[in-house]
C-alpha cells in the first residue's frame, strides 16, 4: 500500500516535458517499488528492473498494448488486446512474420542492407555533405522493400524513407509530429493497400516467401483474407521497424565520434566486439522510454496492489541506466557485454522474455544482424564531421542526434566487411 500516497495528479504533461527522465524521477519519489500516477487520465503504475520485466511479460494478467515504437497507436488496434478490428491477433501476426524473420529470409534483409549501403556510399562522397540519419533510412527502406517483395521506384525512395521515419517519430507525441505521422501512414497504407488488391487480382506478382506474400495470403480465424487496409498496416509495421534501425546506426556514428577508440576493433571485424558494441548501443542510447500494458485483473507486484484496469509501465530507460544493474551506466562501455549473453530480462530495448513465446520483438535477431553489418561499415568509412549540433536531447521522444549527423568528404577507407549469416531468430536473444 506504500505507493498509494505518491503523486496521483495526471502526469501526461510531465511525460511530454521530461521525456526519458520522467519515469525514473517518478520512481525515485515513490516510497516503494511501484510508483503511482495518472497518464492520459488513466491510473498508471511504473515498475523497473529484471524482476519487474519478468512480471510484466510473464504474468498473464498484463496485456501489452501496441506501445512499441514502430507499432503506432492507432484506431486500428483495440488497446490492451493486441488485436485489431479485423481480427488479426498478436499471435497470428508473430506467426505470420516469424518465417520471414529467420534463416535465409532474414539473411536476405541483411545482405540487401549491406548492398544498398555499399551502393550508396560512393554517391555520398560525391556530395558536399550528407545527413547520415536520412541516408541510412533510405538504405534501410530500399532493403526492407526489396526483402518484403516490394520494389519502390528508385526516385521515390527518399520520400518513402521519410514517411517511414515520420511514422516512427510520431508515436509518442501529441503535436505536429503526430499529425505528420498520421499523414505519412495514410499515404503509405493507401499505396500498399492498392498493391495488395492488385496482387490478389493477379495484376502484379509478389515473390513467394516474402513478407508481402505472407500478408497478402494470410487468412484469419474464419478463413477470410485480410482486409487490404489491414494487410497494408501489417506490412507497414515491419517496413517502419526496419527503417527505425537508422536511429541506432546514427547513434553508432555519435559514439564513434565521441569515443573513436572503438573504431579499431569494429573495423578489424572482431565479431565478439561488434556484437558487444551493438548491445551497448541499444542499452546506452535512449529509444523506447517504456513499454505499456494494462492489468486485466487485480494484480500485485512485490506486495503492492495493482488494481484491474491500471496502466502498467515498464521503465526501459530507467532499467538500462540503473547502477544496481550496470556498473557506471552512463559510461559507453561495450566490454560490459563481453561475457555471457545478457539474460532475457536485462537488456530489454526490444522487449523481454523469449522472442518465440512472449512479447519480445520477433525482429530483434535481424535488428542485431543489421547493426552488426552496418556499424563496421560505418567504422571503416573516412569522413569529416563539420561543426553541428550533436546533442541527443533526453526530453525528445524518440531521442535522436539533433543534426542527424552531418558528414562531409565521405569515402570508403578500407574494403567494407562481409556480412555474416543470420542466426535462427528462435534461438537468438538480444
Ligand atoms: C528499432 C528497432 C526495433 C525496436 C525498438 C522494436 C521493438 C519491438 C517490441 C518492443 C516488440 C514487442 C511488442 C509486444 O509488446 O508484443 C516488437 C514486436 C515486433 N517487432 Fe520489433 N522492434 C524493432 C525492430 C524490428 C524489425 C527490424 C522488425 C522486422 C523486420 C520487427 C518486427 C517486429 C514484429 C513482426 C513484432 C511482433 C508484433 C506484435 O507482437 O504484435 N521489429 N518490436
Amino acid at each position: 500500500m506504500a505507493g498509494r500516497a505518491v503523486v496521483m495528479a495526471d502526469d501526461t504533461l510531465f511525460l511530454l516535458l521530461e521525456g526519458y527522465g520522467w519515469l525514473p524521477a517518478l520512481r525515485r519519489r515513490a516510497p516503494g517499488e511501484v510508483a503511482r500516477t495518472r497518464l492520459l487520465g488513466r491510473r498508471a503504475v511504473a515498475i523497473c528492473g529484471p524482476d519487474a520485466a519478468r512480471f510484466f511479460y510473464e504474468d498473464d494478467g498484463i496485456r501489452r498494448g501496441p506501445a512499441p515504437p514502430h507499432l503506432v497507436r492507432s484506431t486500428h488496434f483495440v488497446r490492451g488486446t493486441g488485436q485489431n478490428l479485423d481480427g488479426i491477433t498478436r499471435e497470428a501476426r508473430r506467426a505470420m512474420f516469424l518465417p520471414v524473420l529467420h534463416g535465409d529470409a532474414a539473411a536476405d534483409l541483411v545482405s540487401r542492407a549491406a548492398a544498398a549501403w555499399d551502393e550508396a556510399v560512393p554517391r555520398w562522397g560525391a556530395e558536399p555533405s550528407v545527413v547520415l540519419f536520412d541516408r541510412v533510412a533510405q538504405v534501410l527502406a530500399t532493403a526492407a522493400y526489396g526483402w518484403a517483395g516490394l520494389e519502390p521506384p528508385e526516385h521515390e525512395t527518399p520520400k518513402v524513407a521519410a514517411d517511414l521515419v515520420a511514422m516512427a517519430e510520431g508515436y509518442a507525441t501529441l503535436g505536429p509530429r503526430h499529425w505528420r505521422a498520421r499523414a505519412a501512414r495514410r499515404r503509405r497504407a493507401a499505396a500498399l493497400a492498392h498493391l495488395v488488391r492488385r496482387a490478389r487480382a493477379g495484376v502484379v506478382a509478389v515473390r513467394r516467401g516474402t513478407a508481402a506474400d505472407a500478408v497478402i495470403r494470410h487468412r484469419d480465424r474464419d478463413g477470410a483474407l485480410l482486409n487490404p487496409r489491414v494487410a497494408a498496416f501489417e506490412l507497414l509495421n515491419v517496413l517502419r521497424a526496419t527503417v527505425a534501425v537508422s536511429w541506432w546506426v546514427t547513434f553508432a556514428a555519435h559514439a564513434l565520434h565521441r569515443w573513436p577508440s572503438h573504431r579499431g576493433p569494429l573495423g578489424d571485424n572482431d565479431t565478439g566486439y561488434i556484437e558487444a558494441f551493438v548491445h551497448e548501443l541499444r542499452r546506452f542510447y535512449p529509444f523506447a522510454p517504456f513499454f505499456g500494458g494494462r492489468a486485466v485483473r487485480d494484480l500485485s507486484f512485490r506486495g503492492e496492489p495493482i488494481p484491474e484496469g491500471t496502466l502498467v509501465l515498464l521503465d526501459v530507460f530507467g532499467q538500462h541506466h540503473d547502477p544496481a544493474l550496470w556498473e557506471e551506466p552512463y559510461v559507453f562501455a561495450p566490454e560490459r557485454f563481453a561475457g555471457p549473453r545478457p539474460g532475457p530480462y536485462e537488456l530489454i530495448a526490444q522487449g523481454g522474455g523469449d522472442p518465440a513465446l512472449g512479447h519480445r520483438c520477433v525482429g530483434e535477431a535481424v535488428t542485431v544482424e543489421l547493426l552488426k553489418t552496418l556499424v563496421p561499415r560505418l567504422a571503416t568509412l573516412d569522413y569529416r564531421v563539420p561543426g553541428q549540433d550533436l546533442s541527443v536531447s533526453p526530453w525528445r521522444i524518440p531521442a535522436r542526434v539533433a543534426s542527424g549527423f552531418v558528414m562531409t568528404d565521405v569515402r570508403q577507407a578500407v574494403p567494407a566487411p562481409v556480412p555474416e549469416t543470420v542466426p535462427d531468430v528462435r534461438r537468438a536473444r538480444g
